[in-house]
């Protein structure tokens, strides 16, 4: 198993570049099954879960090719309708072929994804949406069975107890395309994720308005084609390089961003006294000042500060003089990192869905164990200001959605490393 190796203390310098969105290029891959013939995606980060992603694409018959960040997804093919559980279960997004799959050719089998250590994650939203297109939904054996002989357009609301969904919009905007008529998805989620879904989308001709509205509207056509298209940055990577340079009072420049993905991180950090410039598609991101100042956060849909940053957000509090506090507003179980930032000297008080956080002097390194994709980064960030070495372990979490993270920040003059036992 690997584990990966941090000597904290080190201040980080130069620039680093970001990589494509996982949680673009996820939908965005499963919607190349709309498209007849070879779809060119270019900027597909090298990430377990992007693996995962073609491991299915290619059991549901379509080939795939993937070199250097280029991924090429030939769906020409008579394709399989089904997605299983083995593949299924390893990343939820790949709920997402079930929309594709289904406005193509029909029917569906997709496997359900189950809960994760984040919350119980349900799917009730997906369900909703593409039974209110007219398709018919049975669940059997752990497997969500959907069929229709034609998909007709419909005006659906498609808020939960949690507010809009990314992966549901994702799964309704796709069905939708192939259609017949007119659909308005009501209570939409913004995410910049799903408005590269709906480019990539319109890019193979479907027609889609409203996108990074919460009203998205699509008129059904007859067929998608195939087409090349470039992934967005991502935007959660980028904020963990943003919080790293902050917490080592360090100086660095972030390229290959889009800086209005990340607003609400911006804000926070301004407030807590870092600087923050941005030119075009790079950031430069500086803490000269001695201390920062304790924040108030809560995650929300985008615009809103993002969950997938809310544990990297945490680690920056733990060393952040007085008391700060993160509300956690859509996923409110997820706090397994706060045992494991507690081991390493932090102060966190769990309270309902918000860590009140009291912000210690220094952080210890200590061995830790990675929960999931995200609370793995925050110990890595951890380990980055603490004294002596942090190993973090199940580093197969950050392989999920970091793409080469410990030679990023070697880069940046970390000392982090990675070692197989
Ligand atoms: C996506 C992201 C994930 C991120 C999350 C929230 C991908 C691949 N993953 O996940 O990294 O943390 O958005 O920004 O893009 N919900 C329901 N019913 C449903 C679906 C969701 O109640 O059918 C709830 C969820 O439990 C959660 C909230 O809605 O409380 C938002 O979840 P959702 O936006 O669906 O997350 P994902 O799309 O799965």
């Amino acid at each position: 198993m690997d584990i990966i190796n941090i000597e904290g203390g080190k201040k980080l310098q130069g620039t680093v570049a970001i990589s494509g969105a996982k949680n673009a290029a996820l939908p965005i891959l499963a919607a190349t099954l709309l498209g007849n013939g070879k779809s060119t995606i270019h900027h597909v980060p090298d990430l377990r879960d992007v693996k995962s992603m073609l491991s299915i694409l290619d059991v549901l018959g379509a080939k795939t090719t993937s070199t250097n960040g280029t991924v090429e997804v030939d769906a020409s093919g008579e394709l399989f309708t089904k997605a299983p559980y083995e593949l299924v279960s390893t990343m939820r997004a790949s709920f997402c072929v079930l929309g594709p799959l289904l406005a193509r050719c029909g029917k569906a089998e997709v496997s359900i994804p189950g809960g994760c250590v984040i919350g119980a994650r349900p799917i009730d939203l997906h369900l909703k949406g593409l039974e209110a297109l007219g398709a018919q939904i049975k669940i059997k054996h752990g497997y969500i069975s959907a069929k229709a002989k034609e998909l007709r357009g419909a005006d659906i609301f498609l808020g939960g107890a949690f507010g809009s969904s990314v992966l549901a919009t994702a799964n309704v905007m796709m069905a939708a395309t192939l259609a017949k008529g007119i659909t308005r998805i009501e209570n939409a989620a913004c995410e910049p994720e799903v408005v590269d879904l709906a480019l990539f989308l319109k890019a193979m001709g479907a027609k889609i308005s409203g996108e990074g509205s919460h009203l998205i509207e699509i008129e059904g056509v007859k067929e998608l084609k195939a087409v090349k298209y470039t992934v967005i940055p991502d935007r959660i990577e980028t904020g963990t390089f943003m919080l790293a340079a902050a917490m080592t009072h360090s100086d660095i420049e972030i390229t290959n961003v889009v800086p209005s993905h990340s607003g609400a991180l911006i804000d926070k950090m301004r407030a807590c006294g870092v600087s923050i410039e941005t030119e075009g598609d790079k950031m430069r991101v500086k803490m000269t000042r001695k201390k920062t100042e304790s924040v108030t956060v809560t995650t929300l849909a985008y615009p809103g500060f993002p969950t997938d940053l809310q544990a990297q957000m945490m680690a920056f509090m733990t060393i952040t003089p007085g008391i700060s506090v993160i509300t956690e507003k859509i996923y409110p179980d997820r706090f397994i990192h706060i045992a494991e930032l507690n081991r390493m000297g932090a102060r966190i008080f769990l309270e309902g869905a918000s860590a009140i956080v009291n912000g210690v002097p220094k952080l210890s390194g200590a061995p830790v164990m990675a929960s999931d994709l995200r609370a793995s980064a925050a110990l890595v960030l951890a380990g980055l200001v603490a004294d002596g070495v942090t190993e973090v372990s199940r580093v197969y979490h950050i392989d999920r959605g970091y793409e080469r993270l410990e030679e990023k920040f070697s880069n940046l003059g970390a000392k982090i490393w990675r070692e197989s036992r």
